[in-house]
């Protein structure tokens, strides 16, 4: 993570800073946001970007795959490991289990032998709700775990009563006690209980939970209406890598034959289709051409699909490099998200920061978090066009966005922000950069790297 101005490329860009940034026409709800000198983003826009990006690791695979790691007693080796603050979140909260935790570049090595207690702190879970998918494979490892709720976020409340009903269908007691997950395997020799599940939703953490906790159950476990996603089939290889019977991961219907005990594994994450989709609108906003790699093309296809049809050519070069090639004019579409492989929630705002920008009206209907529309508000201070009603944004194409002050709401609408800021006329300043560090590794200098004019700065912040 970087705090301060790069000095290095920020050099050709210094002379082009523009006044101290105007907060007059922020919102008071988003000044207090603002934590006195936490740094921002200034982005000079339109600037040509071209090039190629190296895309890391899949942050929400190595988030579930740490959580597995519990599973043995034997440790696990993680390789493609990003820089993030989630990754260091769910590290703190391993450690607090008994885990030691070893990072050398990308790769983390987890010392699982020891673990000294089955509960995890209120203070960090609470911060990420992918930390309480731990319950699974905790109760799965020990008989018993005890995990707060992980509460609401800013996209939504996001519940987790799918995870508890199949912990329960595996022969758990769960008692959810002042905002704490109390859970125990109810027979007497500490082990969950094969069953069938069927999720009434495709809950990816559902199913990662419970993936986890049937590994080592007595017996087979079926799991019916399964999330499809990558990250899940990932999680499953690293099960299977430590000598897990699973079958049909990346179908909707997962079984699980459970054995006594897992082994060390050495696991190479996915690539993270996530800020692959970032860099790839990136490119076609700015209308420039950019490579990536690696990427998984099968993981990026509803992605690939709207970009073409907005008017962006995009070519696969090999098994795991694509370019993009931005054009002139694009016309708008609609964009409903859907789990996987419908249009993924989390490439959202970053598609709507495009749509923008292109001609006509695109409706984008979230459908699987309530609340994930607040960098409307945001684009729309950059001269967009975006009406909103309930989950559903019209969007109408404007010529040119304007650069501004904008505040990240979450971590996707920080990096819609980011993208919109590379188009925009003049400079863009984006505050609330603690979202965009939980997900994207060296954004800055990933992005400088391939001609963006953009750098990180505590400065003329006025408090
Ligand atoms: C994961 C991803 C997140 C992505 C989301 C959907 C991680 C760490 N995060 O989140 O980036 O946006 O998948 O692709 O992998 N729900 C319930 N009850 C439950 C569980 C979920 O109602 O018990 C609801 C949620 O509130 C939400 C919807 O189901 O509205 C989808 O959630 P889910 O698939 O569980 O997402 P996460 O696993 O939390």
């Amino acid at each position: 993570m970087q705090s301060t101005m790069d000095l290095g490329n920020a050099s050709q860009i210094v002379s082009q800073i523009i006044e101290p940034i105007d907060l007059t026409t922020l919102e008071s709800s988003q000044m207090a946001q603002l934590e006195p000198n936490a740094p921002v983003l200034r982005i000079i826009g339109k600037a040509k970007l071209s090039g190629h990006v190296p895309i890391s690791g899949a942050k929400n695979s190595i988030l579930a795959l740490m959580a597995g790691t519990l599973l043995s007693s034997e440790g696990c080796r993680i390789r493609n490991v990003p820089n993030l603050a989630d990754v260091q979140r769910m590290s703190d909260i391993l450690e607090t289990l008994g885990v030691k935790i070893s990072r050398n570049g990308e790769v983390l090595d987890l010392d699982t032998s020891n673990l000294t207690t089955n509960s995890a702190p209120y203070e960090l879970v609470s911060k990420m709700r992918a930390s309480f998918f731990a319950v699974g494979s905790l109760l799965a490892r020990l008989g018993s775990a005890k995990i707060p709720l992980p509460g609401g976020c800013a996209i939504g409340a996001r519940p987790v009563e799918l995870h508890v009903r199949g912990l329960q269908s595996l022969g758990a007691f769960v008692q959810i006690d002042h905002g704490i997950v109390h859970a125990h395997a109810m027979s007497p020799n500490g082990r969950l209980q094969g069953a069938k599940i069927y999720l009434d939703y495709p809950s990816v953490g559902a199913t990662e939970t419970l993936m986890m906790a049937a590994t080592l159950a007595e017996g087979q476990t079926i799991i019916e209406n399964a999330a499809l996603e990558p990250e899940v089939v990932d999680l499953a290889d690293l099960c299977m890598a430590m000598g897990a019977k699973i079958r049909g991961a990346g179908t909707s219907t997962i079984i699980i034959d459970g054995v006594e005990k897992l082994h060390f594994a050495d696991f190479t994450a996915i690539p993270d289709r996530v800020e692959a989709a970032t860099f790839m609108v990136a490119a076609a906003i700015t209308r420039s051409t950019l490579s990536m790699s690696p990427v998984i093309p099968a993981h990026l296809t509803a992605a690939i699909s709207k970009l073409q049809d907005i008017g962006v050519t995009v070519r696969q070069d090999s098994d795991n490099m694509i370019t993009v090639i931005g054009g002139d004019n694009y016309r708008a579409v609609d964009i409903e998200t859907l789990p996987y492989p419908g249009f993924p929630t989390d490439m959202q705002a970053q598609f709507m920061a495009l749509l923008t920008i292109c001609e006509g009206n695109g409706v984008v209907t979230e459908t699987v978090f309530e609340n994930r529309l607040q960098h409307v508000a945001e684009l729309n201070r950059m001269g967009a066009n975006i009406r909103l009603k309930n989950n559903v944004a019209v969007v109408t194409g404007v010529p040119q966005l304007s650069g501004a002050p904008v505040m990240a709401t979450d971590l996707r609408a920080s990096a819609a922000l980011v993208i919109a800021g590379l188009a925009a006329d003049g400079e863009t300043t984006v505050m609330g950069l603690h979202h965009l560090d939980r997900g994207y590794d060296r954004i800055e200098e990933k992005l400088r790297n391939v001609g963006a004019k953009l750098y990180r700065t505590t400065e003329a912040i006025p408090v």
